[in-house]
């Protein structure tokens, strides 16, 4: 990790080193003296605003974005009227490209009252040709974009944007096999925090944009993680989330393979960490030999993503999957009798192009059946360039949304009552923050990742108390301080 005085060590009148992560301290101490001219000619300390628009893996990288931002001199915020607004964007579903779109509208009308604000964007929606060129065409007050591949390039990126005479930059990455290590990030959380195992995805379910904008599955060494882990414990850290599109799939391509389990298991040794959660588990690469692990684990959270998709054989055979209402039935068994308290959670996509009103039925016998703690219900979305964008849609608009209404309705009412089954009990939480409902009340994440709200004082955050679960509330609970 770098401190002050090694950014104030790097020499800045020499040529730009080309190793990484060397340049990009280069160019991140290049953009300091920049912005310090800046901090005492306006007298003010510049801000920047990250705006993380998608799932965890983004999260992670906006991160990393806050942490490169931070050793430039900006000062972090939350408000979007900052002098350096980056956009970390989404494109899994239309709705999400929309969002962005508008977004730049308004920006467009900021940026003339505010000339010198900069605006970047950055994430998954960039990695389409189709986006860039829209911006390019229509929204010209874009400073800086780029893609998935090169977040850790940032500083370079608006180094080069700060030279007279230099219009949009752009630099988007078809794909890479690069994985640079070793850059700042800033954390949200001083006692949590993501690690990425691996980038990218394989997988191409047939409906799906993440393999064209995230690239082809690349694994982490174990002891580069193990050593970011370590880092995390030593400096407070004591709940890690291992971040990959699908972790069940981990450390196959490594020169020296190794599973996902095993990897689980080193990550156990480390005697600081207290919970392991991961995200997100493909359910035709779920091992035995990984449930095992979680059974016999202390400290891996009792709760597992294994989103199901459809409960038609028919669709998920249609949607790539790999594997049928039957594989994932008896796989829920092996899970549930291993790890009896095991909260299971999934993701429904309804209204497929091939899903008929009996395929639908199918997907609710599943919810019906496995009785799910919750559940992320999405319409489908066309996504331009994938296999399924192609097929004809069974259903109309009308009853497409008519299904996915009983399929809420349906997934809610299990959902209230599974997840109060632990009423009455004590159980261990992590206390995450203060209760942005009620001054002077705490929320803490129970290992099943249920949260519960209860009095307490702000220093109690980051540490485990066992709490009396006093009031089911659907998705989360009152308590008490045991
Ligand atoms: N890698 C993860 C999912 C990442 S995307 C996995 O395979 O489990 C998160 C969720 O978005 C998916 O599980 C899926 O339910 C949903 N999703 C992806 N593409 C979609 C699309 N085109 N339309 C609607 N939902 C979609
Ligand atoms: Fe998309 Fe499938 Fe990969 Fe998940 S596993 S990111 S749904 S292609
Ligand atoms: Fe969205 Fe990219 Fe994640 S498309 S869901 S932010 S991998």
């Amino acid at each position: 990790m770098y401190s002050e005085a090694d950014l104030n060590s790097i020499d800045i009148t020499a040529a730009p080193p080309l190793e990484e992560p060397q340049r990009q301290y280069y160019f991140i101490a290049k953009c300091r003296e920049w912005l310090n001219e800046k901090k005492k000619k306006n007298g003010t300390l510049p801000k920047a605003c990250v705006v993380n628009m998608g799932c965890q893996m983004n999260a992670r990288d906006s991160e990393k974005l806050e942490g490169i931002l931070k050793a430039i001199g900006y000062e972090l915020t939350s408000q979007e009227d900052a002098d350096f607004l980056l956009m970390n964007t989404c494109t899994v579903r239309e709705n999400a490209n929309l969002k962005v779109y508008g977004r730049l509208g308004q920006l467009k009308r900021q940026k003339q009252t505010h000339p010198d604000m900069m605006i970047a964007l950055c994430g998954c929606m960039m990695q389409e040709s189709l986006v860039v060129e829209k911006i390019c065409e229509s929204y010209r007050h874009v400073d800086i974009l780029f893609g998935t591949h090169n977040v850790f390039k940032l500083a370079e990126l608006l180094y080069k944007r700060i030279q007279p005479n230099t219009g949009m930059v752009i630099d988007i990455w078809e794909g890479t096999d690069e994985i640079v290590e070793d850059l700042p990030s800033e954390r949200k959380y001083s006692f949590k925090c993501g690690v990425n195992i691996m980038f990218g995805c394989n997988n191409f379910c047939s409906y799906c944009i993440v393999p064209y904008v995230r690239g082809r599955e690349r694994s982490r060494q174990p002891e580069d993680i193990l050593a970011e882990i370590r880092a995390l414990a030593a400096s407070g850290v004591t709940e890690v989330m291992l971040l990959g599109q699908n972790v069940n799939s981990y450390g196959k391509t490594l020169p020296e393979p190794i599973s996902f389990a095993e990897l689980l298991r080193r990550v156990e040794k480390i005697e600081k960490i207290r919970r392991i959660r991961f995200m997100t588990s493909h359910p035709k690469d779920l091992s035995n030999e990984l449930i095992e692990v979680m059974a016999s684990s202390e400290k891996i959270c009792r709760h597992l993503h294994l989103p199901m998709q459809s409960g038609s054989s028919k669709v998920l055979k249609d949607m790539n999957r790999r594997y049928t209402k039957e594989d994932y039935l008896a796989l829920v068994e092996r899970i549930r009798s291993a790890i009896p308290d095991i909260s299971l959670t999934t993701d429904i996509i309804v209204g497929f192009p091939t899903e008929t009103e009996e395929d639908f039925e199918e997907t609710m016998d599943v919810v019906r059946r496995v009785r799910f703690d919750s559940a992320f219900t999405f319409l489908y979305s066309r996504r331009t360039g994938t296999p399924a964008a192609s097929m004809q849609p069974a259903a109309d608009e009308s009853q497409v949304k008519e299904r996915f209404d009983r399929l809420l309705c349906e997934v809610q009412k299990i959902a209230r009552d599974t997840c109060s089954r632990y009423e009455g009990q004590v159980m261990e939480v992590l206390v995450e923050g203060p209760d942005e409902q009620a001054p002077g009340a705490l929320t803490g994440r129970l290992s099943n990742n249920l949260l519960v709200h209860f009095p307490g004082s702000a220093d109690l955050i980051g540490t485990y108390r066992m709490v009396r679960l006093s009031e089911a509330k659907g998705f989360y609970y009152m308590g008490e301080l045991a």
